[in-house]
């Protein structure tokens, strides 16, 4: 049965929430297989957005399933206001998802933990203040608290109480909450997860279904935020790539084909490099255009022209078979294009970073191409034509608009 990935390929919000909305109904399974609520994925459903940081970004009048996989962070408390609300507007909504008690939980210790560590940073990276680094941190240094604990509750309040200890020692004022009550609060989050009616799935079982059954496979931000490819220390805590779902027990050879989202131009929330990054009269129309503040925390996101090196990394990083363009309605009408061809670095001119230092002062030198009115117009046509080419990868489908159904095949245009 058919198997996708659909990653974003440059610092985040691509879009991914509504191409995956969109192509979800065809597949009987959408599985999130990293990060946790630092994602905000956004999706419209009659008439109405919904932006949601945890759950899978599937159709909410669909047969589709959602499973939270292993290898994320979850958040219990915003889970369930996120299945409340679906749920609300969509009945049987909580029976479509599954949670792997192989995944971890962020417990509210890790967003304090976040805050603290942002505040005191010299060079903060600007992150989500979602608890996710430092649910990671636990999770590698063994620390952490898996989802299967939830129905083990003496094991859960030992377990939260060493860490409570640990923290309390090392932050001090800075960590609240008593492990008692977080116990309390955790415990009860688990039953009205039961009550809705999700399911904790037996990872091995569900792995079974999901062998057998289509699955898209939903990344979360992008692959310059990944871990270890991206522009290090100014990335997530998780894997960004197609190869993640190695987490969740597949290979990535399993997989029919990766899509990588392709905003027509570039954005970036927090802090690190963006060489393309351009702060004018035309970004900030492009801002207010493509309402291009962050899904998660309402910051600004800085604004930049479609960097193709960049672009060309990440699809050499997560093997991306195709791309899928979104975004490019906002550049229509603000007249001539940038896009970066290539960088000078301090080795000379590049037109791929052979890793992600060379993100680090690289000057993007640019190619400038009419725009567009519309989809029709010619110019946009030449547009897509140079990315492919400058990319060695077809722009398969196109998503002009925020609205769900307005993606078009590339044979359309
Ligand atoms: P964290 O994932 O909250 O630790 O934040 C680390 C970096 O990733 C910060 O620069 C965030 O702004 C960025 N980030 C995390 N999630 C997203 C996302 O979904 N879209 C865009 N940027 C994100």
């Amino acid at each position: 049965m058919k198997k996708i990935a659909i990653i974003g390929t440059q610092w985040g919000d691509e879009g991914k929430g509504k191409i995956v909305n969109y192509f979800s109904s065809d597949f009987d399974w959408v599985v999130r297989y990293s990060g946790g609520a630092n994602a905000g994925h956004t999706i419209y459903f009659d008439g109405t957005q919904y932006v949601n940081h945890l759950l899978p970004s599937l159709h909410p009048q669909s047969d589709t399933k959602g499973f939270l996989g292993a290898g994320m962070v979850i958040d219990l408390g915003q889970l369930i206001g996120e299945i409340r609300v679906m749920t609300g507007r969509t009945e049987g909504f909580a029976e479509r998802i599954y949670i792997d008690p192989e995944a971890f939980m962020v417990l509210p210790w890790h967003k304090q933990e976040d805050a603290f560590q942002e505040e005191q940073a010299s060079h903060p990276i600007g992150t989500t203040r979602r608890g996710i680094g430092p649910a990671y941190t636990d999770k590698v240094s063994r620390k952490g608290i898996k989802i299967y604990w939830l129905f083990e509750e003496d094991v859960l309040l030992e377990l939260l109480k060493r860490i409570y200890t640990e923290k309390r020692s090392r932050y001090g004022e800075a960590v609240l909450n008593e492990p008692e009550e977080v116990a309390r609060s955790l415990i009860s989050q688990r039953q009205e997860l039961v009550d809705l009616g999700v399911h904790f799935a037996s990872s091995l079982d569900v792995s079974k279904r999901l062998r057998e059954e289509s699955v898209l496979f939903e990344g979360a931000q992008g692959v310059l935020l990944d871990l270890d490819f991206g522009t290090y220390p100014y990335v997530t805590s998780s894997s960004c790539l197609a190869h993640g779902i190695a987490v969740t027990g597949f290979s990535p050879s399993e997989l029919d084909e990766v899509f990588g989202v392709v905003k027509a131009y570039t954005t970036r929330v927090g802090t690190g490099p963006f060489p393309t990054e351009e702060r004018s009269d035309i970004t900030s129309r492009i801002r207010e255009k493509g309402r291009e503040y962050g899904a998660t925390t309402g910051r600004p996101r800085r604004v930049g022209w479609l960097d193709l090196p960049a672009l060309r990394y990440a699809c050499e990083r997560s093997s991306v078979d195709s791309l899928i363009m979104t975004k490019a309605d906002v550049l229509a009408g603000i007249g001539d294009i940038k896009v970066c061809r290539a960088y000078r670095t301090g080795d000379g001119i590049t037109e791929m970073p052979a890793s992600s230092h060379d993100f680090f002062g690289a000057e993007p030198l640019y190619e400038t191409l009419p725009g567009w009115k519309d989809i029709e117009d010619s110019s946009f046509a030449r547009f897509v034509e140079y990315v492919e080419m400058a990319v060695k990868r077809q722009i398969t489908y196109i998503s002009f608009g925020p609205e769900t159904d307005k993606v078009y095949h590339r044979n359309e245009i």
